[in-house]
This record gives C-alpha cells, sequence and structure tokens, in this order.
C-alpha cells in the first residue's frame, strides 16, 4: 500500500527516457510506432497563427493523430447530452482539423515510401527549440529491399512571416539510380477525431492547380470561416536545369490538390524538393480575397528562399530566447523541461491579436478544442506579465472585455445579474461540454477580476482600469452579489451548488474557494471604484451612471464582503473545502495502491467524488492567489492537510503546490513537484500526452522557478524575491520584466545578483532587504541560508 509519486514514476514510466537529454533540443532516436502519437504531440511546431503536429510529410499508414490548427478558427460542434436541460450549452467550439499542407508523397522506383513499411535504419525525429525547426533523418529500405534511400526533411512555421511554412525534403538514392516521384499536395479530406457526431467540418469553396503550385479555399460549416491554403514547390539538386528531364503534373479532386513531381536521380544525388506553403483566413481578409492573399504569401516566401525564411525566422526565435530564456546550470533534465515550455507556450501564443486566446492543448491536439479557459488569467497570465512586453498581457486582458456582453448574455441566460464569464469560449459564449462539472466552476470569474489586479499591480497601467477594467470588474461583482444569498440563521451569506477547482468535488456548498475569492472581488470594486472616483472623477461619473450603481447595490456588496460564510476547520486551524468535506473518510494519497492512480481512469465517477481526494489546488489556490493575506503557518497548516489528499490530476495542479511548498519551507517537495510539471510531457506523466500537451500548465512550470524557487512577488505593486537553490543546480538565471524595468536575475551558490538591463532603476526587495537598482549599481546578495537547499 502507498508509494510517493517518485516510486511510482520509476515503476511504471517506459516513456521517461524516450527522449534524449539534451539542453536545447529534443532527440527521438528510433522510431517506436507504438509511441508515435506521443511523439508527435511533443514535436508539435507553431506560430501563434496556426500550428501542427510532429506528423510526417510522406504517406504513413500507421497510428497517427494528424492535426493542423489555425487561431481562431472553430466549429460548433452540437452539444452530446442523454437528456436536455435549460442552460445547456448549444454547442461545444473546436478547432478544426485544417487542410493538411505538409504532405509530400514519394514514390521511389515505383513503391510509395511509407514509414509503417519500410524498413527504417538510424531514424532520428529532433525538435530544435532554439531555432524553432523539426528534423528527422532516416535510411529506409523498401519491403522487398531492392530500394535504399537516405532521407533529411526539415520544415518550420515561419515566425517572422505568420502565414508562412516551409518544408525541405531531400531524398539521396544509396543503391542504384532510381526514379523519384514526388507529389506535395493539400488534403481537405480530413476530420476530427472527437467529432461529436462523426460530422465532417469542411466544405471546398474553390481549388485551383497549375505546374508549380496550387491553392485550395475550404469553409468551415455553421461557423463560415474561410481558411485558403496555397502551395508552390521547387526542385533542386539536379543535374540539369529545372524545367527539363522533370515532368510536373497538376492533380485536383474535391478538397484536394497536388502536384505529381517526377525525376531520375543517380546513385549518391541528392534531390530536393522545397515546399512553401501560405496559410490565410477570412478573419484577416475579406472573404473573396483570402486566397489570393494566400497565393501571394508563397510567392513572396519562394522568392526569398528556404534559406532566407530560415534565417529570418531564426532571428526571431534568436530573440525570445534572448528575452525569455530561464537557463539552469548543472542539471540538464530540468535546463531541457524549462525551455520545453518556454517553447511551446511562445509557439502558442504570441499576443498580438486580442481576438486570440490560449486553448489548454495549443495547437497540439483536439482535446479541449482550442477554447479559453479560466487557464489563462489564472496560470498563463504571469509568464507573460513577466517575460513580454506589457501590451501582450493586456492583449489578453482585453480578450475578455471584449467578451464582457456575451458574459452578460451568459448570467442573464441562467436568471442572474451582472456577467458570468464562460468557463469553455471561442467567441465569448459558453460552449463548455462537460456540463455537469463545469456549469457550476463560477470561481472562474473570479480569476478573470484578478487577472486585472495582478496586470496592475505588475506594469502600473492604472489607466486600464478606467478605460476597461471597471467595467468588467463591477460586472463580476454584480453577479457574486446576485449569487449570493443570505441566510438569516446564520446571519451570513453562502454561496451554494457550486464545483470548485477541485472538479472531484461537484455541486457542493460554500467552496471555501470561491466564497473567498468572491469577497475579493467586492472588496476590489470598491478601492477601484474610490480610485477612479479620485483620479479620474469625469470618468467614474460616467461610468457609475451607465453601469446604473445604486446606494443599495453597493450596501449589499459591502454587507457580504463583511458576512461572507467561509468555512474553517477550527480544530485543525485550516480552511475547510466546503462544508461537509471533513465528514469524508480522509484517506491520503499514499493509502492508495499504485494502480488505483490515476483515479480518473480507474475509479468510477461515483467513487471519486465520495473520496476525499483532491484533483488540484482548491483552498491552495485561494492561499496563492492571496499570498499577501496569509502568514506562512496558515499556508504549512492548510498544505499539510490539502497536498498529502491531492493526486494533481488537473496538469495545473503541481504548479501552485511547488510555490506554496517553495514558500513555506519544504524544498523537496517543490522540487518534486517541479519536475513533475516540467517534464509533463516529455515523460508522459499523465498518460496523455498523445492527446497533445498541456501548453496552459507549461506557464505554471516558469511559476514554480520563478515564484516557487526565486520567490518573486508583486504584492502591492512592490517586487520582490527570496531565492533558493535547488541541491542539484549550480546556477539558474531568468528576465523579469516589471513596471517599465527589465532585470536579469542569476541565483547560484556564490549569491544572487540582480542587474537592470533595460528601463528604468527601480526598488526590489530581497528577501527582507530593499535596493535599489540602477544601470551602475547592482545588487549582489548572498543566498539565504549560504547553501543549497532541497533535494
Ligand atoms: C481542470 C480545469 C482546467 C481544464 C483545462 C481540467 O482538467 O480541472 O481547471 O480549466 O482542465 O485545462
Amino acid at each position: 500500500m502507498g508509494s510517493s509519486f517518485e516510486e511510482r514514476k520509476d515503476n511504471k514510466n517506459d516513456f521517461e527516457d524516450y527522449f534524449q537529454i539534451d539542453e536545447w533540443r529534443i532527440v527521438e532516436k528510433g522510431f517506436s510506432p507504438d509511441k508515435n502519437r506521443f511523439a508527435e504531440s511533443v514535436m508539435s511546431l507553431g506560430n501563434g497563427h496556426m500550428g501542427i503536429r510532429g506528423n510526417f510529410e510522406e504517406h504513413y499508414s500507421g497510428d497517427s493523430l494528424q492535426g493542423t490548427y489555425i487561431a481562431g478558427v472553430y466549429y460548433p460542434d452540437k452539444t452530446v447530452v442523454g437528456w436536455w436541460k435549460i442552460g445547456y450549452p448549444e454547442y461545444y467550439a473546436k478547432v478544426p482539423n485544417a487542410a493538411d499542407f505538409i504532405g509530400i508523397d514519394v514514390e521511389i522506383g515505383g513503391e510509395r515510401l511509407d514509414l509503417a513499411q519500410w524498413h527504417l535504419e538510424d531514424f532520428k525525429r529532433i525538435l530544435n527549440m532554439q531555432k524553432g525547426v523539426l528534423r528527422r533523418e532516416f535510411t529506409a529500405a523498401s519491403p522487398e529491399k531492392d530500394n535504399r534511400i537516405e532521407v533529411s526533411v526539415e520544415r518550420f512555421l515561419s515566425l517572422a512571416r505568420r502565414e508562412v511554412a516551409a518544408i525541405s525534403y531531400s531524398i539521396t538514392p544509396l543503391e542504384k539510380p532510381v526514379d523519384i516521384s514526388f507529389s506535395p499536395h493539400i488534403d481537405g479530406n480530413i476530420r476530427n477525431e472527437d467529432a461529436n457526431y462523426d460530422e465532417i467540418f469542411w466544405e471546398e469553396v474553390d481549388r485551383g492547380v497549375h505546374s508549380g503550385g496550387g491553392q485550395l479555399t475550404l469553409r468551415t460549416k455553421k461557423s463560415e470561416f474561410n481558411v485558403a491554403t496555397a502551395m508552390r514547390s521547387e526542385l533542386s539538386g539536379l543535374q540539369v536545369e529545372e524545367g527539363t528531364g522533370i515532368e510536373r503534373e497538376p492533380i485536383e479532386r474535391k478538397k484536394f490538390i497536388a502536384e505529381n513531381i517526377q525525376v531520375s536521380a543517380e546513385r549518391g544525388q541528392e534531390i530536393n524538393l522545397t515546399k512553401y506553403i501560405g496559410v490565410t483566413t477570412d478573419r484577416d481578409y475579406k472573404k473573396e480575397r483570402t486566397a489570393a492573399r494566400a497565393e501571394d504569401r508563397v510567392r513572396e516566401a519562394a522568392s526569398c528562399g528556404y534559406d532566407g525564411l530560415l534565417d529570418e525566422h531564426v532571428g526571431e526565435w534568436q530573440e525570445i530566447w534572448r528575452d525569455n530564456d530561464i537557463k539552469i546550470e548543472g542539471d540538464k533534465k530540468a535546463q531541457q523541461g524549462i525551455r520545453f515550455n518556454i517553447f511551446h507556450l511562445n509557439q502558442t501564443y504570441t499576443g498580438h491579436d486580442p481576438r486570440l486566446n490560449i486553448g489548454p492543448k495549443g495547437f497540439t491536439g483536439e482535446r479541449y478544442g482550442g477554447a479559453t479557459y479560466w487557464d489563462t488569467e489564472a496560470y498563463c497570465l504571469p509568464f507573460y506579465l513577466n517575460s513580454k512586453d506589457d501590451e501582450i498581457a493586456r492583449n489578453l486582458l482585453l480578450y475578455r472585455y471584449h467578451h464582457l456582453d456575451k458574459a452578460r448574455e451568459n448570467a442573464d441566460k441562467l436568471g442572474l445579474d451582472g456577467a458570468l464569464y464562460p468557463m469553455v469560449t471561442m467567441n465569448g459564449e459558453e460552449c463548455h461540454n462537460e456540463w455537469e462539472i463545469t456549469f457550476e466552476e463560477i470561481h472562474r470569474n473570479a480569476a478573470i477580476v484578478y487577472a486585472i489586479y495582478n496586470y496592475i499591480r505588475h506594469t502600473g497601467d492604472r489607466q486600464y482600469l478606467a478605460d476597461y477594467g471597471f467595467e468588467v470588474i463591477a460586472a463580476v461583482a454584480r453577479f457574486w452579489s446576485d449569487r449570493a444569498h443570505y441566510n438569516p440563521r446564520r446571519d451570513k451569506y453562502m454561496i451554494i451548488g457550486v464545483t470548485g477547482p477541485n472538479e472531484y468535488e461537484n455541486n457542493v456548498h460554500n467552496n471555501w474557494y470561491t466564497n473567498r475569492m468572491a469577497v475579493w472581488c467586492l472588496n476590489y470594486a470598491f478601492d477601484v471604484k474610490n480610485y477612479l472616483e479620485k483620479e479620474h472623477p469625469e470618468r467614474s461619473e460616467k461610468l457609475l451612471s451607465r453601469l446604473e450603481l445604486t446606494e443599495e447595490e453597493l450596501e449589499r456588496w459591502r454587507d457580504i464582503t463583511e458576512k461572507m460564510y467561509l468555512p474553517r476547520w477550527q480544530e485543525r486551524e485550516i480552511f475547510e473545502q466546503q462544508d461537509g468535506y471533513r465528514d469524508k473518510k480522509l484517506d491520503k494519497v499514499s493509502d492508495l495502491d499504485a494502480e488505483d492512480l490515476p483515479l480518473n481512469q480507474n475509479w468510477s465517477w461515483d467513487k471519486i467524488l465520495r473520496s476525499p481526494y483532491v484533483k488540484q489546488a482548491d483552498v491552495l489556490q485561494g492561499l496563492y492567489f492571496l499570498s499577501d493575506q496569509y502568514d506562512r503557518e496558515t499556508k504549512k497548516k492548510n498544505f499539510d492537510f490539502y497536498e498529502p489528499r491531492t493526486v494533481h490530476e488537473s496538469s495545473l495542479s503541481p504548479c501552485i503546490h511547488a510555490v506554496i511548498a517553495a514558500e513555506i519551507g519544504y524544498p523537496h517537495k517543490a522540487y518534486e513537484l517541479y519536475l513533475r510539471t516540467a517534464r509533463l510531457d516529455l515523460e508522459n506523466v499523465n498518460r496523455d500526452t498523445e492527446d497533445g500537451l498541456h501548453i496552459t500548465s507549461m506557464a505554471g512550470t516558469w511559476m514554480a522557478v520563478v515564484e516557487g524557487f526565486a520567490g518573486k512577488k508583486a504584492e502591492g505593486g512592490e517586487l520582490s524575491i527570496s531565492p533558493m537553490l535547488p541541491e542539484s543546480w549550480d546556477s539558474y538565471q531568468f528576465h523579469l520584466n516589471f513596471q517599465n524595468s527589465l532585470l536579469q536575475v542569476s541565483i547560484s551558490e556564490s549569491g544572487i545578483d540582480v542587474e537592470l538591463i533595460g528601463g528604468d532603476p527601480l526598488t526590489l526587495t530581497i528577501y527582507e532587504d530593499q535596493h535599489r537598482i540602477t544601470r551602475d549599481s547592482p545588487a549582489e546578495v548572498p543566498l539565504s541560508g549560504g547553501e543549497k537547499r532541497n533535494g
């Protein structure tokens, strides 16, 4: 009975060493078809505008999840329910698997190259995170073994030209001269594996193909997004001029265009095909111009050439790494883990378009439909706030501001005042498909307001409150006021019938986190109102009259903040997760057998709901958000009680626990949880990486390092750090963007070194002491305890 996460992991995980440890690359050496979906997720590429899984270019008859996703394009897939109830969302928005544009069919001497059939030697799939390039190399012999070729393929989705992708595909015959046929194509005959009714989401609008390339335009049914994909292919490595000795034949059929290119190659002669791709949508252009724009993109790309495009793209990555890298010395596994997380965050969201957001799986799979969850505000925002220009975080806030009317409609549909932001959304409308669970997770509303608070204290951009923030804050406060009810028997306000962040409890009463955050939102609404009245009196007057905020309503808000019921377990001196939690059989995770875990794959839902097990930070999520309002002892007592009962079956869980563990002096625990989040996908810890990567929890990995090990806080708008050095690390270094100052923080056994590398001088608290940091005076402070902590 009972085993720690580390032991369990050691027992079962045959994914742990699948990829080689390398600081900048993810290297798959040798091909394992049974792990292909897992590797495809890990090897995904994205550039904010689009993304593709690590699928093969050539035909592959083995198991694979083909995936191409275009940002902001969704399909409203009709909800599946047994018994329809009022309030169910009509549809679950899904990012549709879009036209496959990487495809290049290859025939060697008339035999079709298929990695499921051919004999492979020296197979390598390498994701170069420094350059944002995916490469494959292998030698393949045809089933009869009379053709042997060497293949190397490289591709990237340009960060410099977001609508452009490029592939360089090279073949060298090893045994004898052969005829090679390439068929670069765009294939719109694709489907989503998770389609609720097996529907095809796309219809064709237009297609055209000619010698040299072509375009295919598809439209999503119902939501009517047009997506045009254009291609252009060039051959090189020939002994003759292109155009002589080569046959090119355009091919087209419904939702499919290709060009068949035949060429003869000598033994040892490398033939290269470069495929340029352009992908445009009518989110950016008029419908009738979308296809022409995609063709423009490939024409421009071809005239720049593969190497030119690659240089531009690598240049963009260089800038990203200069600003966003976390360097860890002495622990290559940890280094690879954190870079993998930072890499994928940057591939998923670039922050230039406030209509876009961050899906829990980014562009790496179908799960969670590419929709926006509270994950963005609660977990992702700190990464973007501290590592990017303020505009990026601001765009994440504006995304919600633009959805305010829909959030009002959403509250109204449930018969409530104010605004209720959706748990799952593409366009502001609620579209969750796990209705029974997520419908009652009204706590997400608090995260939207908390994000505004977090943004203001990091950027100092208080103007945002006057321009946009207060409208959102007031609408959410109004919702809480209506959703809470007064209970005269206890003389308390209560919020009943909710699901807290811990989704392994549904329809509970008085979830401490939800009630606590509701009070916090109401108090913050007063703070902001007071600030506006003082600093922006005219705007404030206009806003208050537009929002029709009466004294009576404000009085109720005040009353709620004073009389909200917040369940406590007095004898244990902890907050009680919800009414009645203490009456459960309070077993710990260590009481479980290894085979029980993960519970969500082994236990009935009924058994899970009855159990005391916590899926993810719940009370602790509140102590994390409102960290400055609780002392260390309170955090420790709650951690000691809840963490041993937490199964961390949401990828969002370990990071919050790691941050608190570091703060309360549990360095071993903090490190164990850090590793669990940093290498979650590289080692397939939750056994679901094949569905896609856990993108939103990747920002949590960043939190575990910067807010956990380095103890960074921004309480009251003042920056402080309180670093420790994990035992297995020699040093670590990162940048912090805070209120117009850019700092470089380096932590090693010899001390903490903070330099101002951009922007204005600032006052930083290190441990207990304040330091004024200017260009000429960095801070140099010994590491507390003088030695490494943890294990
Ligand atoms: C978690 C939620 C989260 C969602 C998307 C669920 O497993 O419990 O908190 O919002 O995944 O990441």
